[in-house]
């Protein structure tokens, strides 16, 4: 498998024109916007939005509230990321199904643009979304193994494999922290993580997910065996996101 560096690189971020931006805003979304079979009248988006805040597992209050207005885009590569996530936006609500990565630095965006396209697709289709921080994922079901609240988990199960989408966020940091500037040893996830992501990244075949994490696919192929990477990872580097600008949380801080 090519590793998502070399994707990336193929990509040649340096030639995307300065105007990025623009044609970011070109791709055709405003089309889904004035569509009424896909337009949700106010009342039902209302409580459509607080099934999938109810139905989401994040650690962090505010993370769902992000909206493609809301990502700056000063930067080439923001702007490259932004005409990228749109599109495949785009092919979502276009009734594609595929897998999306989201990969790079600590605080560089990514979950942002994730929830940008998962709150995009959800406000303008009917179609079901869910938002997974997996360490939390993989804490739940460590609880479950241990005999407690097992339903907890097992609804969550439930609302992964019926979701239209799913944005899975933090993907392998539940198994390794790594420090970006640091070559950290990484090691393999348990076999009851390997097990559990199996068993709920299968049930997804033919539908949509996008992937949030810090590691290259070289490393998540040191973390989880082939059988779950293949049903989790994409080669089409129109599917992948990478990210390598600066920590825009610590700017924040
Ligand atoms: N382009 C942007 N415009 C506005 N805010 C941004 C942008 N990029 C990141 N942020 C903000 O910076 C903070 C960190 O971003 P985010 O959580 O998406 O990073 P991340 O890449 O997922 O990091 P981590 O790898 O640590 O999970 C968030 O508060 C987010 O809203
Ligand atoms: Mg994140």
């Amino acid at each position: 498998m090519q590793s998502l560096a070399n994707l990336t690189s193929s990509l040649n971020l340096k030639s995307v024109p300065k105007q990025a931006l623009e044609q970011a805003k070109k791709v055709d979304l405003t089309k889904f916007e004035a569509d009424n079979t896909h337009k949700l009248n106010e009342l039902y988006l209302h409580d459509k939005q607080r099934a999938m805040y109810k139905g989401s597992v994040f650690n962090e209050q505010g993370v769902l509230d992000q909206h493609f207005k809301d990502f700056r885009a000063e930067t080439a590569e923001q702007k490259n990321n932004l005409l990228k996530a749109r599109k495949i936006t785009k092919r979502i609500i276009d009734g594609e199904k595929f897998k999306a990565v989201f990969t790079g630095s600590a605080g560089s965006g990514k979950t942002m643009l994730s929830v940008c396209v998962m709150n995009y697709v959800y406000e303008n289709t009917n179609m079901s979304c869910l938002f997974v921080s997996v360490p939390k994922l993989m804490d739940w079901e460590r609880v479950r193994a241990g005999g407690s609240d097992e339903r907890r988990a097992i609804n969550l199960e439930k609302r992964i494999q019926n979701a239209d989408l799913v944005v899975w966020d933090d993907l392998a940091s539940e198994t390794a922290l790594k420090h970006p500037d640091k070559d950290t040893k990484i090691a393999q996830a348990s076999e009851h993580t390997q097990k559990v992501l199996f068993y709920l990244a299968d049930s997804r075949k033919g539908k949509n997910d996008v992937f949030t994490t810090n590691n290259t696919s070289k490393e998540l192929m040191q973390i989880y065996n082939h059988k779950l990477i293949s049903r989790m990872l994409t080669e089409k580097p129109e599917n992948i996101i990478q990210f390598s600008g600066k920590d825009q949380r610590m700017l924040q801080n």
